[in-house]
């Protein structure tokens, strides 16, 4: 019993580990809940998941009709954009990165400071946002009922004359919820896994062949980046970025969460696809970010517990090579299939 097989040992209880967390996850999420019923292929539901796509894409929603939902949440790059900021309807740079958005009903908390829990509060807060796309909720109400072809449109879906500003977070959350992406190398991976029987499950495992310091480090993501298909979402937490409300004054108009210092922790689905990283998007490559992680975590008075040992900020110690995996495994949460699905397009 010599310490080889320790640490086969050892390896095998970490991999059972997170393979399971994520066979509870894909079961949990397979599980029929009333949420997933709205997707059942039923006539008014998808022409009012249509009516939200129309919109998405539309200018009409911004002050001076230049842009619209779309100019910053691009299809391509997961619904996010590869720039740090984006600039709204009137040429100013925004404060935060755009956040990506797929398999948002996972989704515990929206916003990089996690302030809003519903996704239909989503809708207007860019609408009205004087940044964003300046415009005010009447005033939107109104172009819409005097364009040429929203009130036909919204009344084949709702059945009453007039649109109110309840049917359009209705049908835009329509579309925000359809935008389901199941289908990352790594989720396609681990379907087949499933499907094969248990013996097959070890095999296709151990082929993976990931070292237990990889699945370690993988295991330690995985508690805030948590979840079913979306790897975050639904958790509030500090990584120990060189950044502190507490310390810097807010900006103007910055809404903060209870301490003052929590971010949510953003889904890395597709996340190759919408550098650069982080609230501020100082990280320009994945790269960088597992850098971060390996070296560079501060201990700042609000570091999530999970970061830290012993009262200091975690140092993962990995190698280049060791790097590339934890990189090649985030690359592997991409779906192309998402970015190509015409449904999510430009009608
Ligand atoms: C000018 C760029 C821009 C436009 C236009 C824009 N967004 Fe965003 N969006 C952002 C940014 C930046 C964030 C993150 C803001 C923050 O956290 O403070 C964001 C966040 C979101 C989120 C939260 C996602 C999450 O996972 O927390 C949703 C949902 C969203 N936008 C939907 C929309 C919709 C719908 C429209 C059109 C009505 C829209 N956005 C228009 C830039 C934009
Ligand atoms: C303590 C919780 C926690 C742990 C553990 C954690 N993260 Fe994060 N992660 C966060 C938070 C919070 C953010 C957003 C921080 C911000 O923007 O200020 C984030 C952001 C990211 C981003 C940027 C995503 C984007 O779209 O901008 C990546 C990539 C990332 N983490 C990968 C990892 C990897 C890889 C690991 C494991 C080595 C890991 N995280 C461990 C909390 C965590």
């Amino acid at each position: 019993m010599g310490s080889k097989k320790f640490n086969k040992e050892f390896h095998f209880s970490n991999l059972i580990f997170v393979i399971s967390f994520f066979l509870l996850a894909l079961f949990s999420f397979n599980f029929p809940n009333s949420n997933y019923l709205i997707f059942s292929d039923n006539g008014a539901d998808s022409m009012k998941i249509q009516l939200g796509r129309k919109l998405f894409y539309d200018p009409i929603l911004s002050k001076n009709k230049t842009i619209s939902c779309n100019s910053c949440h691009k299809q391509e790059f997961a619904f996010a954009d590869t720039v740090r900021f984006n600039r709204g309807w009137n040429g100013k740079l925004l404060r935060k990165n755009t956040i990506s958005l797929s398999n948002l009903i996972n989704n515990e908390f929206f916003l990089w400071d996690g302030s809003l829990k519903e996704l239909g509060k989503t809708i207007f807060r860019p609408i009205k946002d004087s940044i964003e796309m300046g415009n005010s909720v009447e005033s939107l109400i109104s172009s819409l009922n005097q364009s040429p072809d929203y009130p036909g449109l919204f009344r084949k879906s709702f059945g009453a004359r007039g649109i109110d500003s309840s049917m359009v977070v209705e049908v835009m959350v329509a579309f925000l919820k359809s935008l389901k992406s199941e289908k990352s190398f790594f989720k396609l991976r681990m379907d087949s896994i499933i499907k094969a029987s248990p013996e097959g499950m070890a095999k296709k495992i151990s082929q993976e062949n990931f070292p237990s310091k990889i699945i370690n480090v993988l295991t330690l993501c995985e508690k805030c980046h948590s979840g079913s298909i979306s790897y975050g979402g639904s958790q509030l937490k500090n990584n120990g970025l060189d950044f502190d409300y507490g310390e810097k004054k807010a900006p103007e108009n910055e809404k903060l969460t209870d301490s003052g210092t929590l971010f949510k922790v953003p889904s890395l689905n597709n996340v190759a696809l919408n550098a650069p990283y982080m609230h501020d998007g100082r990280f320009n490559t994945l790269e960088d970010v597992v850098e971060y992680y390996n070296s560079g975590i501060k201990l700042k008075k609000f570091l999530s517990e999970e970061l830290k040992i012993n009262g200091e900020p975690i140092r993962l110690n990995l190698d280049n090579e060791e790097k590339k995996m934890i990189v090649d495994f985030l690359k592997s949460l991409t779906d192309t299939n998402f970015i190509k699905n015409p449904d999510f397009g430009k009608p």
